[in-house]
């Protein structure tokens, strides 16, 4: 089981004291959350900001992009220093394409699909994946309730995953604290992504160890 808490909910005045806080925590991953005005109605971060927090953890940085035409940005994104890069089935008509362009990039590559996307659509792309995103929330804000629904979805990435011999990662991503992590975890979920359960704790390390026990 693998922990990517979001960076979305840290102190954007204090982002590599809050990364690093991160590190120490036992963070698998940190999730950087991009976000462009138009894919989800929020703006966040860009490839800049990639590239300054890249020398402060040596974690893979793993982006996921809430942006329209994501083709336009692999480069800046690989160039900056991205290990994963996800991007969402909805953002493009041409998402095998992009998938192509991550991985020419010599980066892992994601692909996400908001709540009301079904897995099925993605059947084309899952052999040529490293990660699915499930999103257990609709994207463009943290701290929001997590959607049950969500939870066949990630029981339909396991078995096709199973079925068909696939190799991606399943991530969930949205209103995960201790007990929709379980569920997750018993749908089929590996890489848990957190934002406020982890920031908005008195003590972001214990939390981020209460969670990892909840799913261990
Ligand atoms: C939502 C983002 C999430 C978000 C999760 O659009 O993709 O990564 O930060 O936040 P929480 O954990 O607070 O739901
Ligand atoms: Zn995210």
């Amino acid at each position: 089981m693998k922990l990517a808490p979001s960076i979305l909910s840290a102190d954007f005045a204090n982002l590599a004291r809050d990364i690093r806080l991160l590190e120490e925590g036992g963070a698998d991953y940190i999730h950087v959350d991009v976000m462009d005005g138009h894919f989800v109605p929020n703006i966040t971060f860009g490839a800049d900001t990639v590239a300054a927090i890249r020398p402060v953890t040596k974690l893979p940085l793993d982006c996921h992009l809430m942006v329209e035409y994501p083709e336009h940005y692999i480069e800046n994104f690989a160039k900056a220093g991205a290990d994963i890069i996800t991007v969402h089935a909805e953002s493009t008509p041409h998402i095998h394409r992009v998938i192509q362009l991550i991985k020419d990039q010599g980066v892992k590559a994601g692909i996400a699909v908001n709540p009301g996307t079904p897995i099925e659509s993605l059947i084309h792309v899952l052999g040529l994946v490293d990660l699915v995103l499930v999103m257990t929330v609709n994207p463009g804000y943290g701290g929001q309730s997590f959607i049950p629904e969500t939870l066949k979805k990630i029981k339909t990435a396991k078995e096709l995953k199973e079925r068909e011999g696939y190799t991606y990662e399943i991530q969930v991503d949205g209103g995960i604290a201790e007990q929709t992590a379980k569920q997750c975890k018993e749908a089929g979920a590996s890489v848990f992504v957190a934002g406020s359960y982890i920031y908005n704790a008195e003590d972001p390390k214990s939390q981020m160890a209460l969670l990892m026990d909840a799913v261990s």
